[in-house]
């Protein structure tokens, strides 16, 4: 076979057999295939697309291409979430202890933020002493005593992806649907779980702008899933706007925590609850209105909080910072932000939202970039509430007083306040399966 062929084939709008897309993904992870050669295809993919067996193909490839993590030794029915990335996105930490309290185990791998969406692992390393960084045996370990362990990628896994993604982001091959599909679902193939929830993020702050195009990954990841034989779910969730009120590190993990004991913001407490029934329900603990049920009640009777401090003490977290947030590392500065006239909140422009989160410190912009875990803005108004010019509409949080002015400029450009209401929007647009798109209006 040469890869020559391979490139030719796809550029003139054929799909791909197996056999092409395994030599393909083995010959460029062995390095036998060169990046020019790769990004041509790449290309090719872009404009003439695959087909979803071509996709599930090429997906399947990847996820073997290093380390495939068995969860077989743990019992239950394993589910994992994934969310496309977003600014405030800390549903993971709220849902994975809600569904481990009601004997779910979860064994999660996560990632950290880059750009302007926040990661997991970031936010959870802002509790002192808390390790993210575990060998498989301490990380399966902790799944059986706990039910519960959110970890970073250990291994060797998806190196595929690794090798693609890079090449990806240089060659202006990113956008393509079913090279996003492969990247996510090869991810959660290898990492073991038996089902997979897919939190697909739309708007201003995702990577899929529009509700429409959200849909259409979610459904190629979906019907990936079905092909190798994992269930997968997917719902599409706003990011139009922040959510909840804190973005950034430190700030975050205590909105967890105010949201474990019921007192979180209403988005992310509606939005914590749809995912933790969907993966609820994917783990055979009833429809979608039980499920529902038990999570609310999880909440209420303080087990999922109680859970959450169990998996930070068995990573080795400082447990007592979740109860008392004056002994979480405090930024050296805290500015108020005022609102510029008068009118009512009607858009944040999330991206650029979270761009002002990172200039204060809470992400970085290259990957060696260190976190300042105490940074961010708490936002004090949400959209749709009226203002009034010079009242207060975020703090800020800095070590560096000098990193304010360029995130204000950001901040301020990110938000419009006008005299009309905005149009209310849902907080949920649809949820996806094998079988249906349902369209749903909640706001
Ligand atoms: N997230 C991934 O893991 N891969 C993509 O291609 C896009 C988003």
């Amino acid at each position: 076979m040469r890869m020559y062929d391979v490139i030719a084939k796809k550029r003139d709008g054929a799909a791909l057999s197996d056999a092409e897309i395994q030599f393909f993904v083995d010959g460029y992870v062995a390095g036998d295939i060169p990046d020019y050669q790769a990004s041509a295809l790449l290309m090719a993919i872009y404009f003439q697309g695959m087909t979803p067996r071509e996709t599930a193909a090429l997906t399947l490839c990847m996820a073997r291409s290093g380390d495939m993590v068995d969860l077989s030794t743990i019992d239950g029915i394993k589910v994992d979430k994934h969310s496309t990335g977003g600014v405030g996105d800390k549903t993971t930490l709220v849902i994975a202890p809600i569904v481990a309290s009601l004997g779910v185990r979860v064994a999660k791998m996560s990632g950290r933020g880059l750009g302007h969406t926040g990661g997991t692992i970031d936010k959870m390393e802002s509790i002192p002493g808390l390790r993210t960084a575990l060998d498989e045996r301490a990380f399966f370990d902790i799944v059986r005593k706990v039910g519960v362990s959110v970890v970073g990628q250990t291994g060797n896994l998806v190196p595929a992806d690794k090798k693609l993604y890079a090449l990806r982001d240089v060659t202006a091959t990113v956008n393509s649907l079913p090279l996003i599909a492969s990247s996510i679902m090869s991810k959660k193939i290898a990492a073991g779980s038996d089902r997979i929830l897919l939190d697909v993020k739309t708007g201003s702050g995702a990577f899929m702008k529009t509700v429409e195009d959200s849909i259409a990954l979610a459904q190629e990841m979906v019907s990936i899933g079905k092909q190798v034989g994992k269930t997968t779910v997917a719902l599409i969730t706003d990011m139009d706007r922040p959510l909840g009120c804190a973005i950034g590190n430190a700030l975050e993990i205590q909105e967890v925590c105010e949201t474990l004991r019921g007192r979180g913001p209403a988005d992310l407490t509606e939005v914590c609850l749809a995912l933790a029934s969907n993966m609820l329900s994917l783990a055979g603990k009833g429809d979608l209105d039980t499920c529902r049920a038990l999570a609310q009640r999880q909440i209420e009777n303080g087990a999922a909080f109680t859970k959450l401090k169990e998996m930070v003490a068995a990573q080795g977290g400082d447990v007592t910072v979740l109860e008392d947030f004056e002994k979480f590392p405090k930024a050296a500065v805290c500015q108020t932000i005022a609102a510029q006239k008068n009118g009512y909140l009607y858009a944040i422009d999330t991206e650029r939202c979270g761009i002002a989160a990172v200039e204060l410190g809470a992400g970085r912009e290259k990957k060696e970039d260190a976190i300042d875990f105490s940074a961010g803005i708490v936002l004090r108004k949400q959209i749709g509430e009226p203002v009034r010019k010079g009242e207060p509409i975020a703090d800020f949080y800095t070590s560096e007083l000098e990193k304010i002015h360029a995130a204000e400029e950001l901040f301020q450009e990110s938000i419009s306040i006008k005299e009309e209401l905005p149009p209310q929007k849902p907080l949920i647009y649809a949820r996806v399966t094998a079988d249906k798109i349902e369209r749903i209006k909640s706001l």
